[in-house]
């Protein structure tokens, strides 16, 4: 597979319920580098591997969102949310919908399992942003966005934006730049299957 890119709503990647990981190689590595230089380039915080077209469950995150702060990069591969406490409002954005904001409800605090790129298992305990980026990052995993956890009210303010993202895409299918959701589909399939047992 060439560079990867960031793909938008409605890009069936971004509903993709991703497979765990069964491998960690160089292959895998050189993805999460990829993943890691297109979150910086999008000033952003974290990146979740459909979000690249890689239906796989590991996510990125940098909450400083700051190349230069390399200690505070943390790579999340098959994460499990054991544990949620307390409740919290807060506005968040997503790479995969650009310019588009809404209030979402997350758990305040979390404890999250997951493996690191040598293969360790860790959990963590996690508050504030850090809890809420790997809820959001989480979430992505199983193909849910940030726009399905607003209320309605809040939804029908972004629907516009939301509408006016899909014509886009729709468009950019007609004329040929974008493959057809099916071939989009079938692509995720065939990168599924070729790291998965199934
Ligand atoms: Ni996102």
């Amino acid at each position: 597979m060439s560079d990867l890119r960031i793909v938008h709503f409605p890009h069936p990647a971004l509903r993709w319920k991703s497979k765990d990981v069964t491998r960690i190689d160089a292959q895998l590595k050189d993805w999460i580098a990829q993943m890691f230089e297109l979150m910086y380039e999008a000033r952003g915080i974290g990146l979740a591997a459909n979000q690249v077209g890689l239906p796989y469950r590991l996510f990125v995150i940098n909450p400083s969102a700051d190349p230069a702060e390399k200690e505070l990069e943390q790579v999340f591969i098959n994460p499990q949310i054991i544990k949620r406490n307390g409740s919290e409002d807060a506005e968040e954005g997503c790479l995969s919908l650009p310019e588009i904001y809404g209030p979402v409800t997350r758990a305040e605090r979390i404890t999250v399992e997951a493996f690191d790129l040598s293969g360790e298992n860790f959990a963590y305990e996690l508050g504030g942003i850090h809890a809420r980026v790997v809820q959001h990052e989480s979430d992505h995993l199983d193909g849910v966005m940030f726009t399905d956890r607003i209320d309605a009210a809040a939804l029908a303010e972004l629907q516009p934006l939301l509408d006016d993202m899909t014509a886009q895409m729709k468009r950019q299918q007609h004329e040929g730049q974008l493959a057809s959701d099916d071939e989009l589909r079938a692509e995720l399939q065939r990168l599924q299957a070729a790291r998965t047992d199934d």
